[in-house]
């Protein structure tokens, strides 16, 4: 099976190790060939209500049973107007505010930037190393994880500049007096983009006055804030929204993943006085696709009256059992996260690409992200058990890796060995 994929699909797929699934239902998913997997990858936490969850799959069928699609770009579609108005309920802003629908993640932070520029009148956009905002050109602008991502795609969207994130710049500094000075004045600056906790770039999270911080500079200089919470969002971290974490309302906030339990719908929401563009500025054919919609309406129900409780509960229980595991375990150098957005970091990439393979091999997703970190996002209905068994596949993986050394975890992929630069999925 591997092997025909191999032919026929795009070599630049980030594949991680060799993993098939073909079902799945609520954190556990068998592959092809009938093996069972605790994921606490939730499909790169997508899957927030967990693989199939009834409630969700019910919401599918009637509404494909009822109306498969209709752009509501061209015409009024019931459904997407509703799913609008939940995410105004749950939206972490005062205040109204409006939605574009997309299929994705990087759609929505295109829109983003497009609004942001629309609106303002102003060119450049900010973003931050070790960010990860997509892979179209938009998007791709800002991401500055991996160089990889970008290599021979340039030139690259004119008019975003980086600045560093969190702890490398705790009181904004290189922005204020490096950025402002001699690069950009701050009222050419139409957004500033972030991820509230990096995901891709290695499950970082800033220290806690950072994001408070960067408001109070946004809204001196009448600058966009702009939420990335495509990975943080969607109760992940134990609220719904990660800025709610430090009290920051953002003016954007862009969101996917989770959004939709794994059908695919990104929503870029703005505060209502900004959604200024004139009709026919920007539209999508498919994005906000109602059986989409009916996914995430049965996904943000769930979330936030049963889902936050259990990730809040789950989330402290697999973080207190990873720092046990850290205090014995040498070759863990920090355990960190929110909820159930949590990275352990190791001493070196070879360990954790280690680590990572030898969990897989006994029947545990994780992912790999950042530099040196595994990266665990279960979805959001994983039961104290299946945290107790993850915690004691992670222990004994890390212990055979100790023992054995990483070169004895050596990740193949068909019959191809991934190299040290390949980056696994986002
Ligand atoms: C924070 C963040 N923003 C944007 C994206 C892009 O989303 P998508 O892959 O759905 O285009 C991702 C994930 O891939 C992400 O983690």
């Amino acid at each position: 099976m591997i092997r025909h994929d191999d032919r026929v699909t795009s070599p630049s797929l980030p594949r991680a190790y060799g993993f098939a699934p073909a079902r799945g239902a609520g954190a556990v998913v068998e592959d092809v060939d009938g093996n069972a997997f605790l994921d606490f990858n939730a499909a790169i936490a997508v899957c927030s209500t967990g693989h199939a969850h009834p409630r969700v799959v019910e919401a599918i069928k009637e509404q494909a049973e009822k109306l498969l699609h209709y752009s509501a770009s061209d015409f009024f579609l019931p459904i997407y107007a509703e799913t609008c108005s939940r995410l105004d309920d749950i939206a972490p802003m005062t205040g109204p505010t409006r939605s574009f629908l997309t299929n994705s993640g990087t759609e929505a932070v295109e829109a983003a930037i497009k609004l942001a520029r629309h609106h303002s009148g102003r060119p450049y956009v900010l973003a931050f190393f070790g960010g990860f905002h997509g892979r179209s050109y938009g998007s791709l602008s800002l991401t500055a994880s991996k160089s990889v991502y970008r290599a021979h795609f340039g030139p690259l969207l004119p008019g975003v500049v980086h600045a560093p994130f969190g702890d490398e710049d705790p009181d904004l500094d290189f922005i204020r007096n490096h950025l402002f000075k001699r690069l950009v004045k701050p009222d050419e600056i139409a957004a500033v983009v972030v991820e509230p906790i990096q995901g891709e770039g290695g499950y970082v999270i800033p220290p806690d006055g950072w994001l408070p911080k960067l408001r109070d500079l946004c809204s001196q200089h009448r600058i966009l804030l702009v939420a990335d919470e495509v990975q943080s969002g969607m109760g992940r971290t134990g609220k719904m929204w990660a800025v709610e974490h430090w009290g920051v309302e953002p003016d954007i906030v862009v969101a996917g993943k989770g959004l939709a339990s794994g059908m695919p719908l990104g929503a870029m929401m703005a505060r209502g006085k900004l959604m200024t563009w004139p009709m026919g500025a920007h539209g999508s054919t498919y994005g906000g696709n109602p059986v989409s919609c009916a996914a995430a309406l049965a996904t943000i129900d769930l979330i936030e009256k049963e889902l936050i409780a259990n990730t809040v509960d789950a989330g402290d229980q697999l973080i207190a059992g990873l720092r046990e595991l850290a205090s014995r375990q040498p070759l863990i150098d920090e355990v960190r996260g929110l909820g159930l957005m949590i990275g352990i970091e190791f001493g070196s990439d070879d360990v954790a690409d280690a680590v990572e393979i030898a969990s897989f091999r006994q029947g545990l997703l994780t992912l790999r992200c950042g530099e040196k970190t595994i990266r665990m996002s279960p979805p959001l209905v994983v039961s104290a058990a299946q945290v107790r068994s993850g915690l004691r596949i992670f222990d004994e993986a890390c212990r055979q890796v100790a023992e054995r050394g990483p070169e004895a975890f050596v990740r193949y992929i068909g019959e191809h060995e991934a190299g040290p630069d390949v980056p696994e999925g986002a």
